[in-house]
């Protein structure tokens, strides 16, 4: 939930160091700080707030071309100077920067306190820097090694010592981190961008593995000691850049991407007008697939509403049962999961706690694993049988948007991919899906020409405290979305209902000019939900519609409504597309509000804690 970064080569550490943690903002951003070796000792310069702030106490610091530094999303602590990292040890000697949670700080702290260590921070971290001094023989890699074995969670870590000038160690334990391999120089970061305008040759470290980082050489070694061969990969160079070009946020810009995103998704993974996918994307055999008994999606967030989208497809074109759990409580609820059951864990980042945890709890009882994931890099990755990549591009703004549509995309080519093999889809049916989902870039990108008219209804919708959202079936789960949107970049509460379910206890909160967002296209069930419009209305709500041209006119307008109109795409990949106005109407809403839209307050991009 934090981003680390870390620099050792000839250049000058502090301006990489500061760029790093920019490109890593995403992460986390309450407080921040850098800790330099420049010869003589440790030099930390450490706030609470954002980096920017940061900038002027950089200017003090002296020349130096190694140095760890850190961006903050507090756990254990509330966002301060001292609770800032990098973290000390009592001498002075070693920095280390942390992303994770210790779960055994309370224990660990009380037993350092009883042999002399003087803490200064409220942290789980500070308890590691005083492991690693205590285990410190004169072999940093070592001493981080062997406290790491003491510790309970997850923990990417960077450390350096005045006793090792020109190393930092690093250490990972289910939090990401990848070494960037320049000429004459190395750049430790959490994720890709942090490295990409240095090189595109990284390191990816694997769970239990320490790295001795110097400018000429990276040494890995495995959970027992032992030196290995890193795992070096090169970054695709066109879709990992992320820069904001001519747009004002980032979310702009990836609402807008949108289109090429998908398309992304389809290339090569359509063959003889069906769904294809490498070996290494898809492990199952058509005879697996046949005996699947049941499927199980586990998510958080905008992943989760993805996911419901995925449960609707799997069991409507593949025929399999399929249940789909907020990854949070799948552990917790002692699953019944038949042996050879499939679980598919959706995760932009690949890299959320729950989704991890869940995943691992589900393979625990017998499931097999495909991973839906934006990150190769990611744990996720790594630890799926099977993993389809997303191929959004880096999504940097805390809102998911891009990635919300490829997750649909990508469990829909899975969907009719097993549909298949279970023999649910006649290939002529399963050539019309794709064919359907082939036009969903096209389609998205129409969709992005309600902007303006989205643009006027958001100001006026940014006015009001409460707004909420309908629909039944997929254009539910594209209400859930448009909800969650709404309410984490604008802080408007919003809140998401199937249609149906309104007049059960919710319409008593519908007042006069009450703004209801109504999304009808799917054209099933539109003159259902449109009756719950009609209900509505009688009680003065005002209806913000999203419709197709198949599903338009469904109830009768006031003047004070407001229709928007995308393109009729395949019902139950529809949410790709329909989403598309309630992104921008989040967008839109936030920026009348003056709220920082990239990065919401409270929020950070990659949850990495459970
Ligand atoms: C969505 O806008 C949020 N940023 C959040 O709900 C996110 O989707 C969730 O934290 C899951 O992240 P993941 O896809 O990286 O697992």
């Amino acid at each position: 939930m934090c981003g680390i970064v870390g620099y050792v080569g000839g250049r000058q550490a502090v301006p990489i160091l500061y760029q790093g943690l920019s490109d890593l903002e995403y992460r986390g951003y309450d407080s921040c700080g850098i800790a330099l070796l420049d010869g003589k000792g440790i030099l930390t310069a450490k706030i609470a707030g954002r980096l920017s702030k940061l900038r002027e106490l950089l200017k003090d610091l002296p020349p130096a071309t190694t140095g760890i530094g850190h961006t903050r999303w507090a756990t254990h602590g509330r966002p301060s100077q001292e609770n800032a990292h990098p973290h000390v040890d009592c001498r002075h000697e070693i920095a280390l920067v942390h992303n994770g949670i210790v779960e055994n700080h309370r224990e660990l702290r009380e037993e350092l306190i009883s042999r002399g260590h003087t803490f200064t921070s409220e942290t789980d971290t500070e308890v590691i820097v005083h492991l690693i001094e205590e285990a410190y023989d004169g072999d940093l890699a070592s001493a981080v090694r062997k406290a790491c074995r003491q510790l309970k969670g997850s923990f990417a870590l960077a450390v350096i010592s005045a006793k090792e000038p020109g190393r930092i160690v690093a250490f990972r334990q289910s939090s990401p981190l990848i070494v960037g391999l320049g000429e004459d120089e190395k750049i430790l970061a959490s994720d890709i961008p942090a490295v990409l305008s240095h090189t595109r040759k990284i390191a990816v470290l694997a769970d239990g593995q320490c790295a001795s980082i110097t400018r000429y050489g990276l040494e890995v070694f495995d959970a027992c000691g032992n030196l290995t061969d890193p795992d070096v990969r090169v970054v695709n160079a066109d879709i990992d850049v992320a820069m904001k070009e001519n747009f004002p946020h980032f979310m702009l810009k990836e609402i807008h991407e949108q289109p090429e995103a998908l398309a992304r998704v389809l290339s090569g993974r359509v063959k003889g007008g069906l769904p294809h996918f490498e070996p290494e994307e898809f492990r199952l055999s058509a005879e697996d697939v046949r005996k699947l008994q049941r499927i199980f999606i586990v998510a958080c967030g905008t992943a989760y509403h993805a996911s419901l989208t995925g449960k609707a497809l799997f069991e409507r074109l593949a025929g399999v049962s399929t249940e789909v759990d907020l990854a949070s409580e799948f552990r917790y609820r002692e699953p019944l999961v038949p042996s050879g059951s499939l679980v598919i864990a959706v995760s932009q980042s690949g890299e959320t706690a729950d989704t991890l945890a869940a995943m691992r709890e589900a393979r625990a009882r017998g499931a097999r694993v495909l991973a839906v994931t934006n990150s190769p890099v990611s744990s996720l990755a790594r630890e799926a049988e099977s993993v389809v990549y997303q191929r959004a591009g880096i999504e940097i703004a805390v809102a998911s948007t891009k990635a919300y549509v490829t997750q649909v995309l990508c469990l829909a080519l899975l969907a009719v991919h097993m549909g298949i093999s279970t023999g649910h889809l006649a290939l002529e049916e399963a050539r019309k899906i794709t064919s359907s989902l082939q036009k969903l870039p096209e389609q998205a990108r129409k969709a992005l020409k309600s902007e303006a008219r989205v643009k006027e209804v958001a100001s006026d919708v940014s006015r009001f405290e409460d707004v909420f959202f309908i629909g039944r079936g997929v254009d539910y789960h594209t209400a859930m979305e448009g909800q969650l949107k709404l309410k984490e970049i604008s802080y408007i509460h919003a809140e998401a209902y199937a249609a149906g379910e309104l007049k059960h206890g919710t319409l008593a909160l519908i007042e006069q000019g009450t703004p209801v967002v109504a999304v009808l296209t799917d054209p099933s069930v539109a003159e259902k939900t449109a009756s719950n419009v009609m209900e509505v209305k009688a009680r003065g709500g005002r209806i913000i519609s999203v419709t197709t041209p198949l599903t338009g006119g469904a109830f009768p307008p006031d003047p004070l409504d407001v229709e928007i109109q995308v393109p009729a795409s395949y019902p139950l990949a529809s949410p790709a597309v329909a989403v598309i106005p309630l992104q921008l109407l989040a967008y839109y809403a936030a920026l009348q509000r003056g709220t920082d839209i990239d990065k919401p307050r409270n929020l950070a991009k990659s949850v990495t804690v459970e």
